[in-house]
């Protein structure tokens, strides 16, 4: 069976996460990736992740308790449009999630929006190792969404051939706006 979006996102990270990385989730929510990058990372690994909401956090903080996971994860309540100031200068990242869209079953209000997935986008390539995947999910179906699908389809057209491979993985054929994934490898 083909795999969703969600479940394809994790077989590109899979792929190119190994123990000891470092790796962002820009958009934490109830913490399932954050959970599934702990796990890759191991506990000489760095996971930082971002969200806006107390809630998503104290999710996030249960699930990796749960799962004996805090130790190589650091959640910061702010935007992931601050990435920068919370990474030191030398690190460069392997992978990085956003999910873009609102946290389900709550205030769909508090959406991620273009400015902000752009700020992060620009201050997450640079520091990409070669090969390394930044993966984004799009949410596009509620108020807003659609000014973020166009946003981050532009961005991603607009990547130099010569320094990126981009790929989106989409279903052509379903209702209700299935999320559409794209993929930047750096070569
Ligand atoms: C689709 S949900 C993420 C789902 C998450 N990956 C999970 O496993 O549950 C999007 C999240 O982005 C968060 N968000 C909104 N604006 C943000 C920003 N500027 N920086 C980081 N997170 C933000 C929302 O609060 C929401 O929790």
């Amino acid at each position: 069976m083909l795999q969703t979006a969600l479940h394809f996102s994790h077989t590109l990270l899979k792929e190119v996460i190994k123990e000891g990385d470092s790796v962002v989730d820009a958009t934490m929510g109830n913490g399932n990736d954050t959970a599934f990058l702990a796990e890759l990372v191991g506990t000489k690994g760095d996971v930082y992740a971002f969200d806006v909401q107390e809630q998503a956090l104290t999710a996030t903080a249960k699930k990796l308790t749960d799962a004996n996971l805090t130790k190589q994860v650091q959640l910061f309540h702010q935007g992931h449009e601050t990435i920068e100031t919370v990474l030191a200068k030398e690190t460069l990242i392997t992978a990085a999630i956003f999910n873009l869209g609102y946290l389900p079953k709550s205030d769909k209000t508090i959406i991620t929006t273009p400015d902000t997935t752009k700020q992060a986008l620009d201050a997450l390539l640079p520091r990409l190792i070669p090969k390394g995947r930044i993966v984004l999910v799009v949410y596009y179906g509620h108020d807003g969404g659609e000014a973020e699908l166009e946003l981050v389809q532009e961005y991603c057209q607009n990547l130099p051939q010569e320094h990126y491979s981009v790929l989106t993985y989409q279903f052509i054929n379903q209702r209700n706006n299935p999320p559409i994934l794209f993929c930047i490898e750096k070569k």
